[in-house]
């Protein structure tokens, strides 16, 4: 055998085995795709749901008993925003309607419902079981949110919370000229011992207006409506966008009276 014959033989399993190279080993991002796809599949062994293609909603909740007033202004800012984002939205409308406060008769601790049925507790609960994030927004009344719509909260907060938690929740709060800052926190304190995402904007969600309608002149209360929402929508398909792997949580709660 000649030197010339060994040289062709050398140079064709040479390309050969770098055919076969090229062909076994994936590239890094079908690397990435081949690994999601099969923690996809082991997800779905695992029995948990993709939730890619379900239709996201958010429930915004209006406060003021003006029932197109400037919180309702402040909302629907939000929710133009988060209508462009893809993200479907639910108003409820507290109104004038009378509420009931919170009574500590632990009903609901047995049933998840609250014992009175005759205002928009229940339906409140139901609605935030059917949507994924939650919006509230309130009037500025005496540097306090609006008593009914805190009435409300305080009883869904304490009836279900399952239905409130891993879910990305806003506040908003409307005033003429002061006092809105402690509504935004106020309104945010139940929130933040549910385990719910809070979700920001550029500023805190504060817009000003006294009469109808003058909240669409706070160009900049308006455009933090809008940061918002935008910051919620890109969170809430962050969560869903698969399996959202939800952290695990002690199962037993330690509720401590600092006696005992
Ligand atoms: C009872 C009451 C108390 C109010 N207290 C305040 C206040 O403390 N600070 C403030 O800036 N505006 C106060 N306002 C003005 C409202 O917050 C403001 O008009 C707001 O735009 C109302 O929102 P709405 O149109 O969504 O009802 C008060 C209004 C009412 C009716």
């Amino acid at each position: 055998m000649n030197i010339r014959i060994l040289i062709i033989a050398f140079a064709a399993f040479t390309i050969a085995a770098c055919t076969n190279k090229t062909e076994q080993q994936p590239s890094n991002e079908e690397s990435i795709m081949q690994t999601d796809k099969v923690s996809q599949t082991e997800k779905q062994q695992e029995g948990l749901s993709d939730s890619t293609h379900k239709e996201l909603k958010v429930l915004l909740i209006n406060g003021s008993p003006r029932k197109e007033g400037n919180t309702y202004l402040a909302l629907m800012e939000a929710a133009k925003e988060l209508e462009k984002n893809g993200i479907a939205t639910e108003l409820l409308q507290i109104g004038t309607q009378a509420m009931h406060g919170c009574t500590a008769c632990n009903h609901c601790k047995k049933t998840n419902r609250c014992v009175f049925d005759d205002d928009l507790c229940n339906r409140a609960i139901d609605l935030m079981a059917e949507c994924d994030a939650i919006i509230v927004g309130s009037p500025t009344y005496y540097g306090q949110p609006n008593g009914t719509l805190l009435s409300l909260m305080q009883r869904m907060c304490y009836a279900a919370p399952q239905v409130m938690q891993n879910k990305p929740a806003a506040a908003v709060a409307v005033c003429r000229r002061g006092g809105a800052s402690a509504v935004y926190q106020t309104l945010l304190m139940p929130f933040q011992m549910l385990n719910m995402p809070i979700v920001t904007s550029q500023y805190w969600n504060i817009v000003y207006g006294r009469d109808e309608g003058e909240a669409a002149l706070d160009a900049e209360g308006l455009q933090t409506m809008r940061t918002m929402a935008d910051n919620m929508a890109w969170m809430l398909k962050r969560i869903h966008n698969g399996n959202p792997n939800y952290p695990e949580r002690e199962t037993e709660r330690k509720v401590t009276n600092f006696i005992k």
